[in-house]
Parts: structure tokens; C-alpha cells; sequence
């Protein structure tokens, strides 16, 4: 179903038990650490404010603030009449939206810190919105939740009669669920439809206004495995949050500030659908494009090609750059192989022995010592002691080589230094460890024998999309990057 979601799953452990570890260090938390927490954002809706109707605009676009989390980027959905607000993860490696919704509280099997019994988390009163129906065995939702090839199986299993479901008009709801994202997670619940509110403006120049949405179809969810808080996907499957408002003709973009404003609702960073995200996507613009490529295996979700990465100021040319694995720079017959645009990942994960030989070839240009203490801890494959003498030590100023990913098509990206390195700890004897923020990809092991990888050759995460403008242009069938300070103050 979703083959490759696991790996953000496995994240949010890694993350987790680096947290752990430091929250149970006594040392002095340092500014720079990466912190744990969500930022509340303000609902910017009053119940005064007229709302636009979504249904009369083509030239619609919808604006909205995201936040940094400790582990990837949140959006707040405006869900039901009056509007209930949640924090979801922006996911563009899954299609469903859902929240912690019902009536008793919210089970989060394997949750950690981010659930706990003293701080409920907040759930979509169903019974609170006077717009909340639940979605029926017939819907097109349903059958696609269901991941079912008839589209009558869902009416069947409640019951309906035939001549009511051939008809289309059985009445009954659609049945319960479960999402599955890989590695043991999932998260049950129930089809409901209601209103989701964002804010739009027509044509992209006048005043955002709340523009309602009706009829919305998303996940009540009453429990999960490993699944804190919510999720809007933003893939290209029937479910998706773009495909539903009608988005997917068009395209979206984000821009995600840095992972340093996590909890710091001082900031936020764009996301925007419409035309308004493909306007200002130009060559003219500075913006370094690549195809996005098809996987009929996995056609829902975002692929680009990567042929290679460099290190240096220059960014590396051609002769310089570790060429990446022909799995890394197409999508084959099969659908395997490409890199996955995923914001629901938060480290870019490349395969061996591709990685390992980067690993080799960074160590060798780095002019630090190596800290095996902090590889241990957090988990990271290679940390450095970056010699830090008058704070605040700016990534600037070390000589960490930054990383450039040549991407298919020719154009070459090079990543801001604080989305390739990070400091893990405070400075010590005028020492920081800086920590090189990729990981190993993980053999999928699911298919016996080893007879190659399927699922995407490698994934870009949203850590390495910090302070950079990503544009999804689905009428181009491109991806386009522009590194940019994306920190707006709110
Ligand atoms: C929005 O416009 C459509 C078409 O003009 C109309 O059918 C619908 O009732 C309107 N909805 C609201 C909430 O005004
Ligand atoms: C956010 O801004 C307010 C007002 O300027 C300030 O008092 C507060 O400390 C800021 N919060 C953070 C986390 O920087």
C-alpha cells in the first residue's frame, strides 16, 4: 500500500530516542540543539469574516502558514462549523488527511513523549460540527481508502444489498479502516466529510480570506501505532488534500523555514497552491528544475532524478561529482528507483554503497576530528568537533563543504550549510559537534533473496528542504528548487 512510509516512521524513533537521550543528559541544552515541541498557531479565523466561496474561483490560491516541528513541517487545518484547529504533518509521501477525532480519547499505541496521559491531545469532535456527515460505502474516498480494485467491496462488507450498490445509492457509511505507512504503523478510523477552511485569495493579489471548503473527506481517527498527531497528505492519489480542493491541474510549493525556529511561533514558513505557486517558479527566477518523473507502480507520489553530489564551495564540477547509481537517477520499468520528494521523511536517506563511498569521500575533505561519542548517540553515520572560539560559530564560518545534489536535467543544488550539517550540542571548550543530517536507506528486505529494492532508490527529506522553495509544477511535470531564507514573521 504504502511501501515506503517506513521510513518516516523509523524517523520519528531515531528522533525520539536522540531526544530521550538528551533529555535525560543533565548537560545545559544548547540554543542550537534541536528542540522538542509544537508551536500553537493562532486560528486566524473570526467568526465575523465573510467567507469566499470556493466553488464560484478558478483563479483561486490558497495561502497558508507552516510551522516547524521537531521532526518535519505542520500545517493548521481548519476542520468543521464552527471551525476545530489542528496541527497535521504536511506529507507529500501519503494521500489521506486525518486527525485524532471521536468521542473518547485518542490511543496512541508506541507514541513516547509526544503522547502522554497529563496532556491529552486535542480530538475532532465530530458531534461539534454542525457540517459533519460521514462519508458512505459508495464514495470514491471510501473505495480508495479501502485500497480496493471493486469499487463495490466497500458497500458489500456493510451490508448493502446489490441492486443499492449497483445503483450507487446505498446509504450506509463507509466502513472503518486502516492506514497503513509500513514498519508496524498504522491508524484506524472512519471516513467523515465536513468543511475544511484555508485561506485563499483570487488571483493571488488580494487579502487572504477564509475560503471554505465543503464536503471534505478525511480520517477520524480514534487510534494508531506510532502516529501522534495528524497528517495532511499532499500526494496525487483521489484522497489528497490538493486533489480534493482541485489543486492537482495546478501545482503547490512550500518553503520551509529552518528546524531552528521549531517552537518558536514568532515564524512561519509559506505553503502555497495555484497558480500564485507556479508564478514566480521561473528559470528567470533563479529556480533550478528537474522532470518529475512517473512510477506506475507508485503514481501517486513525487519522483525526481539524481545524478550525482559534490562537496565544495564551488559546488562541485562535473569531474569532482560521486556519480549516483542509474537506480537513483530514473524510475525504471517496474516503477522502482528515483528519488522521492517526501516532506513526511525528515533526513534524505541515499542507498549503499552510494552512501558509504559520500561518508568515505566527506571524511577525507573535513578538516575535524571525528566525534564517535556523538555518531553513537544520535545515531548519525559522521559527526565532527568544529572548533567554535566566539559564538555564535555560524555555519559560515567552519569549513564544512557544502553540498551540491546534481539533479537530472543538468540543473545542480546546493543545499544551505545548516540543512546539511547541524550542531547536536552546545560548545564546550570552544568546541561544537557538527552532525552531517543524511541517512543510509534502508534495504526494503521485504522481497526473500535480495532480488533488488523496490520503492524509491533514495528519499529527499524535509530537513534537507529547509530554506529552500520546492515547487510542484503539475503542468510542467517539473520540480523546482530555489534556496531562499524562508523565515516569515507572523
Ligand atoms: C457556492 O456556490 C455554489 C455555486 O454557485 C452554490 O451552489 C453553493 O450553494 C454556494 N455555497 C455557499 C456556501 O454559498
Ligand atoms: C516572540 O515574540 C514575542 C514578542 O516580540 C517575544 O516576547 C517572544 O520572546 C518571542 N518568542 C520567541 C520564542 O522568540
Amino acid at each position: 500500500m504504502h511501501p515506503f512510509i517506513h521510513i518516516y516512521i523509523i524517523l520519528l524513533c531515531i528522533i525520539s530516542s536522540f531526544f530521550n537521550s538528551q533529555a535525560t543528559d543533565t548537560k545545559p541544552q544548547t540554543q542550537s540543539s534541536l528542540v522538542l515541541g509544537l508551536s500553537h498557531v493562532r486560528s486566524l479565523y473570526t467568526p465575523s469574516m465573510t467567507l469566499l466561496n470556493s466553488t464560484k474561483y478558478d483563479f483561486l490560491d490558497i495561502v497558508e502558514p507552516v510551522t516547524a516541528y521537531t521532526d518535519g513541517y505542520l500545517l493548521s487545518l481548519n476542520l468543521g462549523t464552527p471551525p476545530q484547529v489542528f496541527q497535521v504533518y504536511l506529507d507529500t509521501g501519503s494521500d489521506l488527511t486525518w486527525v485524532p477525532c471521536g468521542t473518547s480519547s485518542y490511543q496512541c499505541m508506541e507514541c513516547g513523549d509526544q503522547h502522554s496521559s497529563s496532556k491529552p491531545t486535542p480530538m475532532f469532535l465530530p458531534s461539534q460540527s454542525s457540517s459533519n456527515t460521514w462519508d458512505l460505502c459508495g464514495s470514491r474516498f471510501c473505495v480508495d481508502v479501502h485500497s480496493s480494485d471493486n469499487r463495490f467491496d466497500p458497500c458489500a462488507a456493510v451490508g448493502c444489498a446489490i441492486p443499492a450498490f449497483t445503483s450507487g445509492l446505498c446509504p450506509r457509511p463507509c466502513p472503518p479502516f486502516s492506514y497503513t505507512y509500513g514498519g508496524g504503523a498504522l491508524v484506524l478510523g472512519s471516513l467523515a466529510r465536513d468543511s475544511v477552511t484555508l485561506h485563499g485569495s483570487i488571483h493571488g493579489i488580494d487579502p487572504l480570506s477564509p475560503v471554505e471548503f465543503p464536503g471534505f473527506s478525511f480520517g477520524c481517527v480514534g487510534s494508531s501505532i506510532r502516529e501522534p498527531i495528524g497528517i495532511a497528505g499532499f500526494g496525487k492519489g483521489t484522497l489528497s488534500l490538493p486533489s480534493q480542493l482541485g489543486f492537482l491541474g495546478k501545482g503547490f510549493s512550500h518553503c520551509f523555514l529552518g528546524f531552528r525556529f521549531a517552537r518558536n511561533p514568532n515564524f512561519t514558513s509559506p505553503l502555497v497552491m495555484g497558480d500564485l505557486a507556479l508564478s514566480s517558479a521561473t528559470d528567470d527566477g533563479g529556480f533550478i528544475f528537474t522532470p518529475m518523473l512517473k512510477s506506475v507502480t507508485y503514481p501517486n507520489f513525487y519522483y525526481i532524478g539524481l545524478e550525482g553530489v559534490s562537496f565544495g564551495a564551488d559546488g562541485g564540477s562535473a569531474s569532482t561529482m560521486a556519480a549516483a547509481p542509474p537506480s537513483l537517477s530514473g524510475v525504471d520499468s517496474q516503477g522502482n528507483g528515483g528519488v522521492l520528494v517526501d516532506t513526511g521523511t525528515t533526513y534524505t536517506h541515499l542507498p549503499d554503497p552510494f552512501y558509504a563511498s559520500l561518508l568515505a569521500s566527506l571524511a577525507a575533505v573535513v578538516p575535524y576530528g571525528r566525534s564517535r561519542d556523538m555518531e553513537a548517540r544520535t545515531g548519525f553515520d559522521l559527526c565532527f568537533r568544529v572548533p567554535c572560539t566566539r559564538a555564535p560559530c555560524a555555519a559560515e564560518d567552519d569549513e564544512l563543504p557544502p553540498i551540491s545534489l546534481h539533479l537530472a536535467g543538468g540543473g545542480r543544488l546546493t543545499l544551505p550549510k545548516l540543512s546539511s550539517y547541524y550542531p547536536v550540542t552546545a560548545v564546550r571548550d570552544s568546541v561544537v559537534v557538527k552532525c552531517l543530517l543524511f541517512q543510509r536507506m534502508d534495504d526494503d528486505g521485504g522481497d526473500a533473496g535480495g532480488g533488488g529494492a523496490s520503492g524509491p532508490g533514495a528519499v529527499l527529506g524535509s530537513f534537507q528542504m529547509q530554506n529552500v522553495e520546492v515547487v510542484y509544477d503539475l503542468v510542467a511535470g517539473r520540480v523546482g528548487f530555489l534556496p531562499r531564507d524562508c523565515a516569515v514573521r507572523a
